[in-house]
């Protein structure tokens, strides 16, 4: 990928470009915690987007994107936001940048990536955090990596119209080899977990579906837990955010919430405390509970949160069936992949028939990803 980079960028705009890279990301558990305050369990992955990039003496950004075989040119004043979707990630954080008192140059910028779209493994924080790093170092910023990955969560509030909270922006600015990071969302504290599940693999299917109104419906969640936690601060003032509730504390308001609202809070306090239990049970090595916990997650983002659909659903009964060791559905949601920790002894057999019941139910290639836990943002030699 960084040859091919680099022969569009000679030709386009000469030598003397530095290579820069970041990572899209997994989520073993804690599945709409983030925007709640809530933990979340996540790890750059070995799938990410690398840009070749230059100051180019100007005050405009000249951008190649290989993927799409498309250019883009942007001035960096707010009504310059060019009309490429894809342009405006790298917009976004140049003006999320500048907002913070950062200095952006003009550059130009050739990129690509092989984080596959849609489904669910943020290719849009790997590209904000590849551009939010590298534009940090080529201008000099000294902005720490937290401020990278706000850098990244504003691009998608202010530019992609995405409510979304910090874990994919952190998980790829922050990411490690080998470890996934357990995240306080509320006060960004983490920690990082070695994982080397001996005797598992992890692995994704991407059901290569994406339902529409997946961002439309993700903002709708994200207002029911907001309403959810307002209306229990009314009788406990410390609550700012759901993840500071108790499970008793929301049956107080029942009846002053909508049961919308109940059950989508019903699951964020469930899955926050998941988060925990999970990382007990891998510092014991306790596979099996580890994998439980995922099931109950995807119960929960099916029948409570109400963010899985009918491909997603049949996969993970499928791995359950099948006494896969822990199976749900990750990321946002409708669509994208389940994200299945399987024994090795099993890993063949339910491959072979994930892909061919898939296949013969909704006449769908099933795409699979093996993941390793990789490096996040960084400058590449
Ligand atoms: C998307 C968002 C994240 C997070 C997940 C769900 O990936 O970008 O902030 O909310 O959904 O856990």
């Amino acid at each position: 990928m960084k040859e091919r980079i680099h022969s569009k960028f000679v030709s386009l705009y000469g030598e003397g470009g530095v290579f820069y890279a970041s990572a899209g990301r997994i989520n073993l558990i804690g599945e709409h915690t983030d925007y709640n305050g809530g933990y979340v369990f996540p790890g750059a992955i070995d799938k990410g987007i690398i840009a070749e990039i230059k100051l180019n003496g100007t005050d405009k950004v000249r951008l190649y994107s290989l993927d799409y075989d498309a250019s883009a040119i942007f001035g960096l004043e707010e009504e310059d936001k060019p009309a490429e979707q894809w342009a405006r990630y790298i917009f976004g954080v140049c003006r999320e940048t500048i907002k913070r008192g950062g200095q952006v140059a003009g550059f130009d910028a050739v990129f690509a990536g092989d984080v596959p779209l849609g489904a669910g493994l943020s290719s849009s924080a790997a590209l904000e955090s590849c551009f939010a790093y590298a534009l940090n170092d080529l201008n000099h910023n000294g902005i720490d990596l937290f401020e990278l990955a706000r850098i990244g969560q504003s691009t998608e509030h202010n530019y992609c119209g995405v409510m979304c909270g910090i874990m994919d922006q952190f998980a790829s600015c922050f990411g490690k080899k080998g470890q996934l990071i357990r995240l306080n969302c509320k006060t960004l504290e983490h920690q990082y977990f070695p994982f080397n599940p001996e005797g598992y693999k992890l692995v994704l299917l991407d059901t290569c579906v994406k339902h529409e109104l997946a961002s439309s419906a993700y903002n709708f969640r994200r207002q029911s837990c907001e309403r959810a936690a307002a209306a229990i601060k009314e009788n406990h003032p410390e609550v700012d955010f759901l993840s500071d509730c108790k499970r008793v504390w929301l049956d107080e308001v029942r009846d002053k919430i909508s049961e919308e609202d109940f059950i989508r809070a019903e699951y964020v306090i469930g899955e926050v405390q998941r988060v925990l239990d999970v990382c007990d049970a891998l510092e014991r090595g306790d596979y099996e509970t580890v994998g439980e916990m995922m099931y109950q997650t995807h119960f929960g983002l099916s029948r409570l949160y109400e963010v899985s659909c009918p491909e997603l659903d049949f996969l993970a009964k499928l791995a359950r069936k099948m006494e896969v060791t822990g199976s749900r559905v990750m990321g946002g949601g409708f669509g994208g992949c389940t994200i299945n920790l399987v024994k090795d002894s099993l890993y063949d057999s339910f491959i072979a028939a994930a892909k061919e019941q898939y296949k013969a139910q909704f006449g769908i290639d099933l795409k699979v990803y093996d993941v390793v836990i990789s490096d996040g943002a960084r400058k590449l030699a």
